[in-house]
């Protein structure tokens, strides 16, 4: 059956999109919906035509599984799918509700006019799929919703809400009520108007910009460091930048070169494979189908430091409930009163309203007294990384917390399972482990432990979507599987420096793949004394002499570099001195370091230790790998994550690398077997 229905309501035909779950155009879309308008042009007693989604949303895009596949290509493509329907003959109404995205609002953009319910949401997200608009969007969006507007929008890839849209002539009229008995109505206004507006004929909202065509060289250097590394947002500036010079006709042919350069290249392919890894985390195997949630109202927290705070804004944010528990006034006062102030930027940015800010901390209740939590659902430890504490919590936990709540641990590193172990419910225990600051990065490692109930996990996962985290879940392994990996990087970056490297070099090839920082740029803000101060007589190694200097990083002014009251980083002449000293301790010999060797060793020893855990079992999926690295550590998502890089890079030509490398890696270097007989049989990681 055809995903495409008609109906007729008087002299308009109601033209109905039943492609669940997001109306997808697919080809089945596509071909439904041309047949639609040609019969619409047919018949003598339609007078004009709406378009409408049926379920949750108009369409939301083109349908991204077919991409690479024939379909895709398959007659009519969405080019012709929308001039077909810009040259109808009658009116075409396009009636949003949900999402119109991508094709989606470049259909809508083909009506000859758009009404939506205020939740609408309007948006080309291409960009965030290493695409453009490339089916006219990049040459009528700039015509009807101005070139600024579009140049934000299309390079963004963020929606804009309905009520902007039609301030902004995107959308020509706001609906209450029933969507379509309104967009037929509006139908029946407009159908005797001739001519049919087309948004492809417009010409208005161009003026501006081609008097000062030097709008885009100043877009491009105001968002250069958003845009680096990314092939998507420069190629949809010069295809916004062709809609303003050529004729529409010319400029339909730039987008569509521009469109097919990019859809051919990697950086398409690692954020396309990106969307969908994003989307199978929330998955987890092997659960019995009726497993249900628990439901979730009331959160504790204990600890009310930098961790703790950032974790409970997130529940407040979302509207739930929290209670805050310190061990002293003065902790607890500072803790909520950083809370406040980092709602108060939020709202300073634009990005809250005074009275969102006033409802979030009016569901937080901080107390001194554990007791407290008795009446939660889920309880998250977020102090110290230090066993004995966490098991007496937990213990004190045990015996305070209802039947059938949920115990949580914030730990970065250490065993839910030993943890759960001091408890007699260890089934309802996991890890939580959020990111700093965790009341903004995407990410949530969710801790499976040995005896996790699966309720447990799903509610986690639920609720990880409730506050607007991207969850994965691991296994119980130091550090799970973000940090994990991150040891082998840290441990090479370090002995590089003693073989010769100098921290500018082992980041600027970092900051050159694409991470926002390299190591010693990274260890300079996280602090170098974190670790260091449990045994401040130990020395052990070049960061543990620079922590004993008081060169504990940015905070200091000083760390692996120098820091000026800005900020700005300059390399150090004392740390040069500390690295020397330290060769000479270690007898190491000093030799020139190549950048490919700073690859290997720091990033192909990442991609061995992620093929490690998921030969232990310590990640569901490779793709699981990729998210927790693109949303926890940055890592350039064009590059897809660490496993879908390893597999563009040819898994046999990472494996001699390591081989190469192997006598200088240290002792404990382990090769994955995992790695090897996937190279060997000419295998993918991410398949
Ligand atoms: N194509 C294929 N599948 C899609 C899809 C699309 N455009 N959009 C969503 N899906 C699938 C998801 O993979 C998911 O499948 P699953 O249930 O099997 O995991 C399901 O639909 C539901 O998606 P979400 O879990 O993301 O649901 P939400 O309700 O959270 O979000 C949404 C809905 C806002 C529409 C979000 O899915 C989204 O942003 N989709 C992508 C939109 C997009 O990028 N559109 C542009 C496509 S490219 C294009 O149009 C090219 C054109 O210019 C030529």
């Amino acid at each position: 059956m055809s995903p495409i229905s008609t109906k007729i309501h008087g002299d308009i035909l109601i033209v109905e999109a039943n492609n669940p779950p997001v109306n997808a155009l697919g080809h089945a879309v596509r071909e439904g919906l041309v047949k639609a308008i040609e019969a619409a042009d047919a018949k003598e007693a339609v007078k004009a035509v709406v378009i409408i989604g049926l379920g949750q949303t108009f369409f939301a895009g083109a349908d991204i599984s077919e991409f690479g596949t024939p379909k895709a290509f398959a007659q009519p493509v969405l080019p012709q799918v929308v001039d077909i329907i810009e040259n109808c003959t009658k009116p075409v109404v396009a009636a949003v509700h949900g999402t119109a995205l991508g094709g989606g609002l470049e259909v809508a953009l083909a009506c000859h006019y758009r009404v939506a319910v205020p939740s609408a949401k309007f948006g080309v997200p291409e960009v965030k799929l290493g695409i453009l608009p490339g089916a006219g969007g990049t040459q009528r969006l700039p015509r009807v919703a101005g070139v600024a507007k579009a140049l934000e929008m299309a390079t963004s890839g963020n929606p804009i809400g309905a009520k902007e849209a039609h301030d902004i002539g995107l959308v020509d009229r706001l609906i209450e009520g029933d969507l379509e008995q309104h967009a037929v109505a509006f139908a029946e206004e407009v159908r005797a108007i001739r001519p049919l507006p087309k948004s492809s004929e417009r010409d208005d909202k161009l003026a501006e910009a081609r008097a000062n065509p030097a709008l885009f060289d100043d877009f491009r250097k105001a968002n250069a460091k958003k845009f680096r590394g990314f092939d998507a947002p420069e190629a949809v500036i010069k295809s916004i930048e062709a809609a303003v010079a050529k004729p529409y006709a010319e400029g339909v042919l730039d987008e569509r070169k521009l469109f097919m350069e990019l859809m051919s290249g990697t950086q398409a392919k690692a954020q396309q494979y990106f969307f969908f890894a994003e989307r199978k985390a929330a998955k987890i195997e092997g659960l019995p189908e009726d497993t249900r949630p628990r439901d979730i109202r009331k959160v504790g927290v204990i600890g009310a430091g930098t961790m703790g705070g950032g974790i409970s804004m997130n529940f407040l944010s979302a509207g739930i409930p929290v209670t805050i528990v310190e061990t002293t006034q003065e902790a607890l006062d500072r803790g909520t009163g950083i809370m406040l102030k980092n709602y108060e930027a939020t709202a300073a940015k634009g990005r809250m309203t005074a009275e969102q800010v006033g409802q979030a901390m009016a569901l937080l209740t901080p107390t001194l007294d554990l007791n407290a939590l008795a009446d939660c659902d889920l309880i998250i430890e977020a102090v110290f990384e230090n066993m004995d504490v966490k098991k007496e919590i937990f213990t004190k936990l045990d015996a305070i917390a209802r039947a059938g709540a949920i115990l949580a641990s914030n730990t970065s590193y250490l065993s839910i399972d030993e943890i759960a172990a001091t408890t007699k419910r260890p089934q309802d225990v996991l890890g939580l482990h959020f990111f700093s600051p965790a009341n903004v990065m995407k990410l949530l490692e969710v801790v499976r432990g040995a005896k996790t109930a699966p309720d447990v996990l799903v509610t986690a996962m639920q609720l990880a979507k409730r506050i607007r985290k991207v969850a994965v879940v691991a296994g119980v392994t130091y550090g799970f599987i973000g940090n994990r990996m991150l040891m082998p990087r840290q441990l090479q970056a370090n002995q590089l420096l003693l073989e010769g490297a100098s921290p500018e070099q082992i980041d600027r090839v970092h900051v050159e793949f694409g991470m926002p920082m390299g190591p010693f740029q990274m260890a300079d803000l996280a602090g170098v004394d974190i670790g260091w101060h449990r045994d401040p007589n130990r020395i052990e190694n070049i960061r543990d002499k620079l922590a004993a200097l008081g060169r504990w990083g940015q905070k200091k002014g000083a760390g692996y570099y120098d820091y000026d009251e800005k900020r700005r980083p300059t390399p150090s002449p004392v740390v040069a001195e500390v690295i020397d000293e330290w060769r000479k301790k270690t007898g190491t010999e000093q030799r020139e370091i190549t950048d490919q060797e700073i690859i290997e060793r720091t990033l192909y020893t990442m991609v061995n230790e992620g093929a490690l855990i998921l030969e232990g079992g310590f990640a569901q999926r490779a793709s699981d790998i990729d998210v927790v690295w693109v949303y926890g550590y940055g890592w350039p998502v064009y590059r897809g994550g660490p496993m879908f890089w390893a597999d563009t890079e040819g898994l046999a030509k990472i494996v001699e690398g390591l081989k190469r490398q192997q006598p200088r890696l240290g002792p404990d270097f382990r090769l994955s077997s995992l790695l090897v007989s996937k190279a060997e049989a000419g295998e993918k990681l991410t398949r």
